[in-house]
């Protein structure tokens, strides 16, 4: 039986590129986006019968029924792949970061990193073989030389991080790890990076259909785990 995927935020790129690919390898693949009609096109322009779902992660009643509506077409759901974010603050200087700015981030790539999660979980407790793959970036690593070009962005990844070992801890029969896509040419990456969509999706379509289930709790890039 066809694994059933959720990619979030994935009308472009990285959630795109990833649909495409788990969709030409036969997996039924559900699109999300905050907007039902770019989540359709987009289901349609990824191919393989992919379909799709109207999804804000930070609106409680949009996730609560866009759980329901997968829970009512598929009766569960093997992969949970979190891959929406928001990058509000690109070269802006901590010392004059409004507040604001934090709590959007946080509320967006951290808290409806939970939202999404614990909305889902019955339905992946369906699943034999249940996983949750957070899309993190190495902004969040606290390993290394600190980063100082988008401080929201990179404390929200590093809890989003902190978020993935929680989840490990709380779902024990759940597959739950960490993602850093590389920096890719994306809305978000912009033209300069050196890597395309599809070759930042990798480690997601591996973590997806191919990785270990024993490999849980870590943070991954390049199919290989990597420091914290
Ligand atoms: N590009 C890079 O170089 C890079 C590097 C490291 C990590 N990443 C991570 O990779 C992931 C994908 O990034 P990308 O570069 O493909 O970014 P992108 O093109 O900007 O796409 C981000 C997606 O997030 C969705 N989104 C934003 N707010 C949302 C909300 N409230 N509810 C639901 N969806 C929401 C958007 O979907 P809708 O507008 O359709 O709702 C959009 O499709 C992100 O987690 C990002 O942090 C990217």
């Amino acid at each position: 039986m066809k694994p059933v995927i959720l990619i979030t935020g994935a009308t472009r790129g990285i959630g795109f590129a990833a649909a495409k690919q788990l969709a030409a390898r036969g997996a039924q693949v559900i699109i999300g986006s905050r907007n039902g009609r770019r989540a359709a096109e987009a289901a349609e322009l990824a191919g393989g019968g992919a379909g799709s779902v109207e999804l804000d992660i930070t609106d409680q009643a949009s996730v609560d029924a866009a759980a329901k509506q997968i829970g009512l077409q598929f009766g569960k759901l093997d992969v949970l792949a979190n891959n929406s974010a928001i990058l509000l603050d690109h070269y802006q200087n901590l010392l004059e970061l409004k507040p604001e700015v934090l709590l959007e981030t946080l509320n967006t790539n951290v808290v409806g990193t939970l939202r999404v999660s614990q909305a889902f979980a019955p339905l992946l407790g369906k699943s034999e073989a249940p996983r949750i793959i957070n899309v993190s970036s190495g902004a969040g690593q606290l390993d290394g030389e600190p980063q100082a070009w988008a401080p929201a962005y990179c404390i929200s990844k590093a809890a989003l991080n902190m978020l993935t070992q929680q989840l490990t801890a709380a779902l024990p029969h759940v597959t739950v790890n960490s993602m850093c896509p590389g920096w890719c040419r994306t809305e978000m990456g912009g033209s300069e990076a050196p890597r395309t969509p599809d070759e930042g999706a990798d480690t997601l379509i591996w973590l997806a259909l191919e990785a270990p289930h024993s490999l849980r709790g870590k943070f991954l890039k390049d199919r290989a785990v990597i420091p914290w």
